[in-house]
């Protein structure tokens, strides 16, 4: 590997950059997790992650990465042959939906094309459509990180509700939390899935469930088997400031600090912050004459921007230039979107200037690329972030 001066620039949609206050976190001595002061640390991640949720109720941390908090979101809740409905609205809502057939649910899969999010007047219809109320659960991948589209879960909410449905709702916040906008509790979701590696600014390592009280009425019913996953011995433990298991000490030492780096920014002012960098990059994407994935305005995904190129350019040349040539890394095109697409992940520890580093990052990676782009775009972003 060739030596390179400066700070790599890892503008991937996850994992973000660590902010250097969370790295000597990270870096202080392991306690032994059975003690009085692992007990007070874990007591305050456990009650000042709630607010990043928007909850009240208990949040469960798991040492694990945010699969496996997919897992124990449906092995805690449904049983062996539910029927659930989910939607294609990308790679991964694609994996959580494979996820939920190898556990032995019984998945309606909404097709889609990759460029929207969840449309609230598709689940009404199968709501409506279910008299049975044969259908257990309903899932959605609130920010589809393979595309750059945010689904609009409180119209999702509210489908379900009008179809006076009983449906669990189960949401995917992981490349949400700490980044776009989430309400927990006033949004009525169920259970809400997260991970470390995104807007909470840590290395990956950490899964999140946030449990609504109807999804702990839930869990006393449901027969997937689960072990490792199981809430309830953990939820126990967490009572006491411990786990069932060897915590990941020195994890929740830096999500003690993001914590802190979070509650000092405000979730609000994070939440804009965020909102402007993504306004200001797809006035960079639409400036140079290229297209943004995301096909509905009301479902731009603030945490990440994903760019189409037109068939005869491949955009895995695109980010190869780049970080050959700039070490910047971007975001690949995942799935049936490899080398039609490259992500601009613009979340967590993040400024103006960083942005405008990466935009510049990605002109001249383009124009290197043979791609035909407009030079003024990179001076649409910069007037947006000016202004
Ligand atoms: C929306 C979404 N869901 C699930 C996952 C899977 O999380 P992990 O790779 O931490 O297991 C990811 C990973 O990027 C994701 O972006």
């Amino acid at each position: 590997m060739t030596a390179r001066s400066g700070r790599h620039f890892l503008q991937i949609p996850g994992p973000t950059n660590v902010p250097d206050r969370i790295l000597r976190a990270l870096a202080q001595p392991t306690i032994d997790h059975r003690g009085p002061d692992f007990a007070e640390l874990a007591m305050d991640v456990l009650r000042r992650i709630k607010p990043v949720f928007g909850t009240t109720g208990p949040v469960v941390i798991y040492p694990s990465s945010g699969t496996g908090a997919w897992e124990a979101a449906l092995v805690n809740t449904l049983s062996p042959g539910d029927r659930v409905l989910a939607f294609e609205t990308g790679h991964f809502a694609t994996l959580w939906r494979d996820m939920a057939e190898g556990l032995g649910l019984v998945v309606d899969f909404v097709p889609g094309d990759w460029r929207h999010g969840v449309d609230p007047a598709v689940v009404a219809e199968h709501l409506a459509a279910d008299q049975q109320h044969s259908i257990a659960a309903v899932m959605v991948v609130h920010n589809e990180t393979s595309t750059g589209v945010t689904s609009r879960v409180p119209e999702i909410r509210s489908a379900i509700d009008e179809a006076g449905h009983p449906a669990l709702l189960l949401v995917d916040t992981i490349s949400s939390l700490g980044s776009i906008d989430y309400r927990h509790d006033e949004w009525g979701v169920d259970v809400a899935v997260g991970c470390s590696q995104k807007g909470l600014m840590l290395p990956p390592g950490l899964g999140f469930n946030a449990i609504s009280r109807k999804a702990l009425a839930a869990a006393e019913k449901a027969r997937l088997p689960k072990s490792y996953w199981n809430w309830t011995p953990v939820l126990d433990a967490n009572e006491r400031g411990s786990f069932p298991y060897t915590p990941p000490t020195n994890l929740l030492y830096g999500l003690r600090e993001a914590l802190s780096l979070l509650e000092s920014e405000g979730l609000p002012e994070v939440f804009a912050r965020h909102d402007r960098h993504a306004a200001a990059t797809r006035a960079a994407v639409r400036g140079w004459g290229l297209e943004v994935l995301c096909a509905d305005e009301r479902e731009h995904s603030s945490s990440l921007t994903a760019v189409l190129l037109a068939e005869e350019h491949d955009a895995n040349k695109v980010r190869q230039i780049i970080l050959d040539r700039f070490d910047m890394s971007l975001g690949a095109g995942l799935g049936k979107l490899n080398g039609r697409v490259f992500r601009i992940g613009h979340l967590g520890d993040f400024n103006d200037l960083a942005l405008a580093g990466t935009l510049s990052g990605v002109h001249m990676g383009l124009q290197l690329a043979g791609v035909p782009i407009d030079p003024a775009g990179i001076q649409t972003a910069l007037e947006a972030l000016r202004a």
